[in-house]
């Protein structure tokens, strides 16, 4: 079975995979989510990336439907079916089916949706030469950090940077970068590497986490603040960080070139430390 789907409690080919018209991830987006990358047929961060689902399912009052250990062995299956050794893992937990009311019963069953896709081999190209990314207002809710289905704002945005001609968009709120529609943002100044401080207007990213860890591990500064916008122009570096971009060296920003306008050493050497953990767990 090459591209997979788990759903109301059978694995089948994604294009077979159906749910039903009245699921409230459909009708309201009422919902979270997870993207989990697997390397070498292994997945990787899944213990974050599985606490992170509960946390957000918690937060929208949705009672989390399988212990750690059941999501484990689901996911390991799927990985199992589907063959592939670089796949991307999507788990959705919405809050169930249910006749149309924005209200909603605590007794719902959750449905629980996973699928596995081949993850293209890295874009080589776009790793090395960077890409470009445009500001955009957020105008996204007030609790970014839950990774919930609602992301109108985020899709609307990316396709905005796509029609600017860029990777993608940078969100920008009261003058303060929080993070991109699908990545968290870093900059290096003065050889100090800064990411927005977590709060409720960005999620905590896994990739975020990790890399902060490894470039805290390589004797970097690290520096978890509020960024004003002009201070990603005038940056040495920037670089998006995420699951399956991993780590991304931006060079230009609204037009403009960032440091001398080529991917950026951190960035680089930060990649190659996290490839080197991600080489490490695969063995
Ligand atoms: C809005 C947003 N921020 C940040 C990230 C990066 O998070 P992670 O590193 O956990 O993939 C994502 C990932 O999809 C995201 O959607």
């Amino acid at each position: 079975m090459p591209n997979i789907a788990y759903i109301n409690g059978e694995f089948l080919p994604l294009e077979d995979a159906k749910i039903s018209v009245e699921d409230r991830g459909v009708q309201f987006g009422d919902g979270v989510y997870e993207v989990v990358r697997v390397y070498g047929g292994q997945p990787f961060q899944l213990e974050a990336h599985l606490t992170r689902l509960a946390r957000s399912a918690t937060a929208i009052e949705v009672p989390f439907p399988l212990t750690t250990s059941e999501w484990e062995s689901l996911i390991f299956e799927g990985i199992r079916l589907s063959r592939y050794q670089e796949s991307k893992v999507y788990l959705q937990v919405t809050r169930g089916v249910a006749p149309r009311e924005h209200g909603f019963s605590l007794a719902l069953v959750p449905t629980v949706l996973v699928t596995i896709r081949e993850m293209p081999l890295p874009d080589e190209t776009r790793e090395t030469q960077g890409v470009a990314v445009i500001t955009l207002p957020d105008i996204r809710w007030g609790r970014c950090s839950i990774k919930s289905l609602n992301l109108l704002p985020n899709v609307l945005a990316k396709q905005q940077a796509m029609q600017a001609g860029a990777f993608e968009a940078i969100f920008v709120r009261e003058g303060f970068i929080t993070e991109g529609t699908s990545s968290n943002v870093m900059m290096v100044k003065d050889g100090t590497i800064a990411t927005p401080a977590l709060n409720d207007h960005l999620l905590p990213g896994v990739t975020r986490q990790t890399i902060l860890d490894l470039a805290q591990e390589a004797g970097s500064v690290v520096e978890e603040r509020d960024i004003l916008q002009e201070e990603l122009r005038n940056a040495d570096e920037l670089f998006l960080v995420g699951t399956t971009i991993e780590v991304l060296p931006v060079i230009q920003l609204d037009g403009h070139s960032i440091g001398n306008g080529c991917a950026g050493p951190i960035a680089k050497s930060l990649l190659a430390r996290l490839r080197a953990v991600v080489a490490q767990k695969m063995m």
